[in-house]
């Protein structure tokens, strides 16, 4: 044990050398990331530590999903946090020949993706489902833009935030993120989110085909049905929800997102990056 913790002192203090690339020290306010970039080479006695990155590429790459966790807030669970989502039924200590778990998940879980189907009952019957969202919203030029954050998104935020026409891909970074609310383990209904006239003032005035945001609604919780209702009525918009923004500069980059082709479901995680 001694021997481990003197390998992960280690190991964080060579993170500080400058030789060492961007990617090891962004997003410093993530947790679990702590020892990436670390490789021992001696063999037996050293710990096998897994890369967890949330930076790739020198700084050009921005992995912007959350880690799925049990700790994390969750808008359906009782309790408001996430809890147990995998089980191990074959395992190699237990004489199975792999390790193979299964997982068990909302679909509007941690970073995902609403399909028309989320709140339009007839457009679910008519089969408007994750699998049917077109990639090339959900692929892209993209602009990350920061939000005031004494309010929640209105028309006139809308309007104050100077959002050319032609933009059609917008990922929204609020008061959200500076409360670490996808870090907390309760689900909190005070976050941040589109006002129904700040979604209509969207619809009416911008090109805006995706909406990205950093809690794990778009819509403000004192208008959570409208909201979304105004924004999926056309299923010419795409919600993303609960996106990890810390520590990314405000500007263009190139996004990807891809839900999982999950049939008759509404919803779904999505892993999604953003390239420089
Ligand atoms: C394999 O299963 C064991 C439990 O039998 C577990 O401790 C280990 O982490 C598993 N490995 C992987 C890669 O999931
Ligand atoms: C292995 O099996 C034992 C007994 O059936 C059970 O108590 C234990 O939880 C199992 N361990 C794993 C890792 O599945
Ligand atoms: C945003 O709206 C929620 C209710 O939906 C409220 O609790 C919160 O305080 C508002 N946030 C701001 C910054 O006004």
């Amino acid at each position: 044990m001694k021997t481990l913790f003197f390998l992960l002192l280690l190991c964080s203090l060579s993170l500080t050398l400058p030789t060492l690339s961007h990617a090891t020290t962004a997003y410093p306010s993530v947790p679990g990331t702590a020892s990436a970039d670390c490789s021992f080479s001696d063999g037996d006695t050293a710990p096998l530590i897994p890369p967890r990155h949330e930076v790739y590429g020198n700084g050009r790459i921005f992995d912007i999903t959350h880690r799925i966790t049990t700790a994390m807030p969750s808008y359906f669970s009782p309790d408001g946090v996430l809890g147990q989502f995998l089980w191990l039924p074959h395992s190699m200590k237990n004489g199975s020949i792999a390790n193979m778990s299964v997982f068990k998940l909302p679909t509007h879980t941690g970073t995902h993706v609403d399909s028309p189907g989320h709140f339009f009952d007839h457009y679910l019957d008519a089969g408007f489902d994750v699998d049917t969202l077109d990639l090339e919203v959900l692929n892209g030029p993209a602009l990350l833009v920061d939000v005031p954050r004494d309010k929640n998104i209105t028309a006139e935020v809308m309007k104050s935030l100077n959002i050319p026409k032609g933009v059609g891909r917008v990922l929204f970074r609020t008061l959200n993120t500076d409360r670490r609310l996808m870090f907390k383990n309760q689900f909190d209904t005070s976050y941040v989110g589109f006002m129904k006239d700040g979604a209509k003032w969207l619809v009416e005035n911008t090109d805006i085909k995706l909406v990205g945001i950093d809690y794990l609604s778009v819509a403000a919780f004192d208008d959570l049905i409208t909201s979304h209702l105004v924004f999926l009525a056309s299923r010419e918009i795409i919600l993303v929800e609960a996106l990890k923004l810390d520590d990314i500069q405000p500007g263009i980059y190139s996004v990807h997102c891809l839900p999982l082709r999950l049939q008759g479901a509404e919803g779904s995680p999505i892993r999604c990056i953003l390239i420089k």
